[in-house]
């Protein structure tokens, strides 16, 4: 395994997506890149009565309990929660960089060895058109020297849209690392991971390669806006607040418990960490995401997500 998630750090994620899925009246949970299906054997323990579908390129696993079915293909509409959490930041994306003379160029990589070289300037006739365009408007190096790289997110804001549209009725619920138009990282942020650590970027299979989201790309894309996860998550009831000291007193065992649901909920909420990941979310068929952020795509706390 190559990664670990919120779903990972603590249960808690899947119990606050049960509350999302149940305040609006919802009783499927369809996973997107659903991993080994960890968050939907965890929903399945908390409510055995939803219906719960993992789309996954992976195999399905051995010991997923027979209730949750398991696809490798989008299905053709759903009713209910989609879910795709750090999915769409495995989703390839071109790369653009500035040359030295100051042009923006095509990255191209060696799959092999890694090795990058410039392709094609962004404006030759061979680049598509729409590359530019997103460029333009998302990610805009007119101002940047050399060596500034954008990673055009038209991939993804095409995946999405292509999940969001299936949504008869429900919610979508994309969540990941990402950055908004004001803080996109100047030299890009592609990075790979094999076994937990972190390697060298080698598209050949045998790593997890992943760039950051362009959040509020997607959202346009699907008419969703963008909270933080830690909006979300205290909107859901989860947050790192301590029992009361009363409690350890009345009943150890459940001031115990509730006292390391605080520390793991902590760690879904900070900041500097799973809090700081966004959530792109949008409703469909009637259906209204429960959150409110200040300003469209971007979190109520005025900043970008990590
Ligand atoms: C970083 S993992 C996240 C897994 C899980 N959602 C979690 O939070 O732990 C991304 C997953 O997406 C899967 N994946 C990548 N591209 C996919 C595709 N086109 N269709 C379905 N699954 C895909 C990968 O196999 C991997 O399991």
């Amino acid at each position: 395994d190559h990664f670990r998630t919120s779903v990972h750090a603590s249960g808690l994620f899947a119990l606050a997506l049960l509350r999302l899925v149940r305040g609006a009246g919802l009783d499927t949970v369809v996973d997107v890149g659903a991993g080994r299906g960890e968050l939907l054997r965890h929903l399945h323990q908390l409510e055995p009565d939803l219906q719960l579908l993992g789309v996954e390129v992976a195999a399905r696993p051995a010991d997923l309990p027979a209730a949750i079915a398991w696809t490798s293909a989008l299905p053709e509409s759903v009713d209910g929660l989609v879910i795709a959490n750090e999915w769409l930041d495995n989703i390839p994306c071109h790369v653009v960089e500035v040359a030295p003379g100051g042009r923006v160029h095509v990255v191209h990589v060696d799959p092999a060895t890694g090795e990058e070289s410039l392709g094609q300037p962004l404006d030759h006739v061979t680049v598509p058109e729409s590359l530019r365009q997103w460029c333009a408007r998302w990610w805009p190096l007119d101002e940047a020297g050399p060596g500034s790289r954008a990673e055009i997110g038209t991939t993804r804001d095409a995946a999405w849209a292509d999940v969001v549209r299936r949504v008869d009725r429900g919610l979508a619920v994309a969540v990941d690392y990402g950055h908004t138009r004001g803080d996109r990282p100047p030299f890009g942020s592609l990075r790979s991971y094999r076994d937990g650590a972190e390697t060298a970027p080698l598209p050949d299979g045998s790593r997890d390669v992943t760039a950051h989201i362009a959040v509020d790309a997607i959202a346009a894309a699907v008419g969703g806006s963008v909270i933080t996860q830690r909006e979300a998550l205290h909107a859901l009831e989860v947050s790192g607040k301590r029992p009361n000291l009363d409690l350890a007193a009345a009943d150890p065992a459940g001031y115990v418990r509730r006292l390391a649901e605080a520390t793991e909920a902590t760690e879904l909420t900070a900041l500097g960490g799973l809090g700081g990941f966004c959530w792109v979310v949008s409703g469909a068929g009637g259906v209204d995401p429960p959150f409110r952020s200040a300003s469209p795509g971007i979190g109520s706390s005025g900043s970008a997500c990590e």
